[in-house]
């Protein structure tokens, strides 16, 4: 009885506190889709197809605007999700927030999970494909160069990249119950851990230091 009365304390006040932290999200946010959209736009207007140049004018430039919350190292690593398979470099990862480079000098082709943050795709080089089932939906959304692919908390889609495609993607939101999805392909399919082991380095380094830094 008493444990019952714990456990009820103890769910009570957890979903009070989530409640209220998820309330205040946007409070700890320090990206906006609007400035890395203008950001990703600029990047391209300057570098076009160059896309080693475009990438290191996005991390230079938000470098020097948030010195403390970017990583500048290039740490490539692959990853496996949904059924897709591209690599990326790990900008900035928090609890609330993560900015990455993905993408894949081949094409690839996959689920995007269901997740707790909306999720930003701004497409920096080639176009990506996507498909929401529905009873008007027979036509494929296409994200060209430039533009913003933007997956909603929650939503799910089927997503394809016919060949060069890298974008900038934001995500906001719960980062940690996003990782689940990130690492599930690596024991029901790749056993590349040594690929685990390098994301989960990068990643963790940079929550922990933004954690430390007062960033949630
Ligand atoms: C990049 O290459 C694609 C395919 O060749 C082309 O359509 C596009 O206009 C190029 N983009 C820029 C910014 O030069």
């Amino acid at each position: 009885m008493r444990t019952l009365t714990y456990l009820g304390a103890f769910v009570a006040l957890f979903s009070a506190l989530f409640y209220y932290l998820d309330s205040q999200l946007d409070s700890f946010y320090i990206f906006s889709p609007q400035q890395l959209h203008s950001l990703a736009i600029d990047a391209i207007e300057a570098h076009g197809n160059d896309t080693a140049s475009v990438v290191s004018y996005i991390a230079k430039d938000l470098h020097e605007k948030l010195p403390l919350h970017i990583n500048l190292d290039e740490e490539w690593v692959f990853n496996n999700a949904g059924g897709a398979m591209g690599a990326m470099y790990i900008i900035h990862a928090s609890i609330t927030e993560y900015l990455i480079i993905f993408g894949t000098a081949i094409g690839t082709e996959g689920h995007t999970g269901r997740h707790t943050a909306d999720d930003y795709f701004h497409i920096l080089r080639g176009t990506q494909l996507a498909y929401t089932p529905g009873p008007n939906s027979y036509e494929p959304e296409i994200y060209p160069q430039g533009s913003v692919h933007h997956l909603r908390r929650g939503d799910v889609k089927q997503y394809k990249m016919d060949e060069a495609c890298f974008a900038l993607e934001y995500a906001r939101g719960w980062i940690p119950p996003m990782l689940g999805f990130g690492y599930a392909d690596t024991f029901s399919s790749t056993l590349d851990f040594w690929t685990l082991w390098r994301t989960t380095a990068v990643t963790g380094r940079e929550m922990v230091r933004n954690l430390w830094l007062g960033k949630l």
